[in-house]
């Protein structure tokens, strides 16, 4: 089978795609023909890892995994003797984050892990385009109780983790101050912001309002620069690690100080998650957004425009 693959870390030029050996089922998992997939911030940061502990977890010198892609829209080619959930012909959608693999024509996937049925309203490119952004997205939104109806502004509404917060906090209730750039701004209040906020116009930390949460989602700013925006209980959390790593050590520290605080919730795959993104899109309360369609051939390119950091929503992969 075809597949990207990258034996080194590095630029963008390391991805070759060439043939592979296709991969086997084991007895509890599925093999999918993947359809489409993404190229995400996560595929960037295990291919040119910038933090030590992506090295432990991914390979010291060299990547583990050497076929990335996380997310996927596909159908089970075959099924291992114990699967009882699927079967070969059905649609499936989800993510394998970790576990990567999905630049390729098929890739195997564990039965429980993070698959299901694909929403049936929607196309391979869109349905590939969901789990990553909506599962960062809920991650932050349990965090912070957006699940009852909170003040809450979100940074970066226009990429991928942004325009999935936006729907989802929507979907809770939230009354939602976007900020994104001037070209976003229809796009954003279409996904249901009640405000919107053009970042090369106005800077949002001189605003007087105050929030219940404050989802720094492209992680551009910081906890003292938004601190003042923060209602006395308020919530800060970024999806960036921040200066010397302080948002983590500010997540340990203030909980402990009883007012505004800062959050750094770790993501989790969960398959109750991606059915609920399912049933969501169904029932037309939740879009794709997608900025750029690439073949596999063009991984290359893919690649270096998602590491602009300009993308809008999600660049996908067609694969098959
Ligand atoms: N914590 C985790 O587990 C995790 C996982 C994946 C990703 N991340 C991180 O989360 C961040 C967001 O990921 P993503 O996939 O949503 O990114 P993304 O889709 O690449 O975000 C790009 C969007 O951010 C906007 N943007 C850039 N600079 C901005 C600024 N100063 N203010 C407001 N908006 C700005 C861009 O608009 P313009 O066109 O105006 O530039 C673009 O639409 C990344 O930094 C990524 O590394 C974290």
């Amino acid at each position: 089978m075809k597949a990207s693959v990258n034996t080194q870390y590095g630029a963008p030029e390391v991805l070759e795609v060439k043939e592979v050996p296709k991969p086997i089922p084991k007895d509890h998992e599925v093999l999918i023909k993947v359809h489409a997939s993404t190229v995400n911030r996560t595929d960037c940061g295990f291919r040119k890892p910038e933090y030590l502990i992506v090295r432990l977890i991914a390979g010291l010198f060299r990547p583990k995994k050497q076929i990335l892609g996380s997310e996927l829209a596909g159908e089970i080619a075959a099924v291992g003797s114990a699967v009882k959930s699927f079967k070969p012909g059905d649609k499936v959608f989800g993510l394998n984050t970790f576990n990567f693999g999905t630049h390729a024509e098929y890739v195997c996937v564990a039965e429980e892990k993070a698959i299901s049925a694909m929403p049936s309203n929607m196309s391979y490119e869109e349905a590939a385009a969901i789990c990553d952004g909506a599962f960062l997205a809920l991650t932050n939104i349990k965090a912070a109780n957006i699940l009852k109806p909170q003040k809450i502004l979100v940074n970066g509404a226009s990429g991928s983790i942004g325009t999935a917060t936006v729907q989802l906090a929507k979907f809770y209730g939230a009354d939602v101050t976007a900020v994104c750039n001037t070209p976003n701004i229809k796009l954003v209040e279409a996904l249901g912001a009640d405000r919107v906020i053009d970042y090369t116009k106005e800077d949002f930390t001189k605003h007087e309002a105050q929030y219940d949460v404050v989802l720094d989602v492209v992680g551009k700013s910081s906890y003292f620069k938004c601190k003042k925006l923060l209602k006395p209980k308020g919530i800060y959390i970024s999806s960036e690690l921040g200066y010397m790593c302080q948002n983590v050590f500010l997540a340990l520290l203030t909980p402990l100080l009883g007012g505004k605080k800062v959050l750094f919730p770790i993501p989790k795959d969960r398959k109750e998650d991606i059915v609920f993104f399912r049933e969501l899109i169904e029932a037309g309360q939740y879009k794709a957004v997608i900025d750029k369609v690439y073949s596999l051939d063009q991984i290359v390119a893919a690649t270096q425009y998602v590491e602009t950091g300009q993308k809008t929503g999600n660049v996908v992969i067609k694969i098959t």
